[in-house]
């Protein structure tokens, strides 16, 4: 086994060209800016930051989904710009935010779940159904959802379904863009739970996106905070939550607290006049 990092992110950058009118084009948005993250093997890397601050996109190019207009992305020491998506595939699987429009409606829960194997020619069709009904099995869906369509199910099964799917190539790498927030708070922790039983049957690595700093709190080995684009902190868990060092992340915590207990899960706004009082700080960017 390799001994070099599952993943790594160096000077990562990534603009989305401005938005074209009739008259100008407006300014390209710097979403990732210069990011540099490593991921060892069994690490759960958080990442938090205010909607906008540039999560989804560096998951985007995590998975290869996106190419970085700068710097390298790393599997296995590997660089990824040499991969084809399938190589990628391989390595790195994905869970996102929304189970309702992330699963086809049309097809039933055993095709979704077996659909990568046949993407890559693995096994006869009855191999794949197989495979399909062992990892609903593990995922802790009833068989009888074999045969059923995405909207027969509730939110919570459907993600179990979505998680099936990323799991049924056996991927290092999981990397999840908000995995629970679309779901009931009392299927949260259900959905949390067995991602972290599936850690050691499947001696996964995760990369968990979240709003929501228990959920973080809660899962995570290591934390990056992301702030317009850039990694502002980074650290273990709990000297991030203990000892939080950039005025940013502070600024998320105490956000956080400050919500009354069953408000629901916490967006991270944090409030303007804080944000300015922020810039001036001397250690607004660590990098
Ligand atoms: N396809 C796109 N075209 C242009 N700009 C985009 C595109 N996708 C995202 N952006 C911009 O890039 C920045 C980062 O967006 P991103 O979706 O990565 O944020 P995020 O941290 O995932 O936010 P959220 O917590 O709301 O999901 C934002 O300013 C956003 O408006
Ligand atoms: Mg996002």
């Amino acid at each position: 086994m390799s001994d070099k990092p599952v993943l790594e992110l160096r000077n990562v950058t990534h603009e989305y060209r401005g938005r074209r009118g009739i008259f100008s084009q407006s300014a390209p948005v710097r979403a990732v800016d210069k990011v540099s993250i490593c991921v060892e093997r069994s690490d759960i890397l958080g990442i938090v930051g205010e909607s906008g601050s540039g999560k989804s996109t560096l998951a985007k190019i995590m998975l290869g989904l996106l190419a970085p207009a700068e710097g390298e992305v790393l599997l296995d020491g590997w660089p990824a710009a040499g991969m084809t998506r399938r190589q990628i595939a391989e390595r790195v699987g994905f869970i996102f935010q929304d189970p309702y429009s992330s699963l086809n409606p049309r097809q039933t829960v055993g095709k979704i779940v077996a659909y990568p194997l046949y993407l890559r020619g693995e096994g006869t069709s009855a191999e794949r159904q197989e495979r399909a009904r062992k990892i609903l099995d593990i995922v802790g869906l009833p068989l009888r959802f074999f045969d059923a369509y995405p909207n027969q199910m509730s939110g919570g099964q459907r993600q179990r379904v979505a998680i099936a799917r990323a799991l049924i190539t056996r991927p290092k790498l999981l990397i999840c863009d908000e995995p629970t927030s679309a779901l009931d708070v009392s299927v949260q922790a259900q959905v949390l739970n067995l991602l972290l039983e599936l850690r050691e049957e499947f001696n996964l690595t995760y990369v968990i996106i979240s709003h929501n700093m228990s959920v973080i709190q809660h899962m995570t080995t290591n934390v990056a905070v992301m702030y317009l684009g850039r990694i502002v902190e980074m650290n273990t868990s709990e000297r991030v939550f203990e000892e939080p060092r950039h005025p940013y992340t502070q600024l998320l915590l105490n956000s956080t607290l400050t919500v009354a207990p069953g408000a629901g899960v916490p967006d991270l706004k944090v409030d303007t006049a804080a944000r300015e009082a922020m810039r001036e700080h001397p250690s607004y960017i660590a990098q």
